[in-house]
């Protein structure tokens, strides 16, 4: 379970994040919506980490205090993220960088785990170099289904994928949901989130959760896009 109480961030005298508060449960499904530069990316950096911010507020995962604590430690403790625009590692194989984080695994359930994200022929490629997006995406999901973590952030899993590379990224995410794994999906189209079975929808406008709700928002953002919000604003 992770809880979110009244997080601001800044970066010198800017302040992105304006007080989120956020409570997602243990397998849960939450979508973060908004409008280009409102603070989703941010709110993902900040979750994991990214020493970039100026931090207030409080979150705890299950119960442990994670914001005093720096990436590395976060990750120990179950936080993954994946990145809106991933980084390629020249020089490290997909197999290499799996094993940094599991130790040895038997070849053969590599094999097999990599092939249900048709990434087997990746495995002794460089991560995430010269992959077109939505290798890339399927590559962090990989990561994602070895690591199981406590919470995951995924930012824009959907950005720049064509309607079927969403519907596979989609499918990959259904298949590995579970009691374990709460997510936080950031996006700000409502495509992806229709594959989906979405807990709740928040709504970021300028640094700050303007409304919450349950799948509804996401039909309500289709029909009158994010202005509806910002005039409140
Ligand atoms: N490292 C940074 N330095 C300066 N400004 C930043 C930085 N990161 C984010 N911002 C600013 O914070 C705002 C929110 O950015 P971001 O979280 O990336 O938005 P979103 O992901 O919702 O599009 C933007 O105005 C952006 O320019
Ligand atoms: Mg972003």
């Amino acid at each position: 379970m992770l809880k979110v109480k009244n997080l601001k961030a800044s970066i010198g005298e800017v302040e992105i994040l304006k007080g989120i508060d956020l409570e997602i449960g243990d397998g849960e499904l939450h979508a973060v919506m908004g409008p280009n530069g409102s603070g989703k990316s941010t709110l993902c950096h900040v979750l994991m980490g990214n020493t970039d911010y100026k931090n207030e507020g409080a979150v705890t995962l299950n119960g442990e205090d994670v914001l005093s604590i720096p990436q590395f430690d976060r990750a120990q403790k179950g936080i993954f993220q994946s990145f809106q625009y991933p980084v390629g590692l020249p020089g490290v194989t997909l197999r290499e960088f799996i094993q940094s984080f599991l130790g040895d695994i038997d070849e053969a359930e590599l094999i097999e785990l990599s092939k249900r994200f048709n990434l087997d022929e990746f495995l002794d490629r460089d991560v995430n170099v010269d992959l077109s997006g939505g290798e890339k995406k399927r590559s962090e999901l990989f990561q994602l289904s070895l690591m199981k973590p406590s919470l995951a952030l995924l930012d824009e899993i959907d950005s720049g994928l064509d309607i079927d590379a969403i519907k596979s990224v989609a499918t990959l995410i259904n298949e590995n949901r579970d009691e374990n794994t709460s997510y936080i999906l950031v996006t700000h189209y409502s495509r992806i989130l229709k594959y989906l079975d979405v807990d709740k929808v928040h709504i970021v406008v300028n640094g700050k959760i303007v409304k919450s709700g349950s799948n509804e928002l996401i039909e309500e953002v289709d029909s009158g896009g994010y202005t509806q919000y910002q005039e409140e604003n």
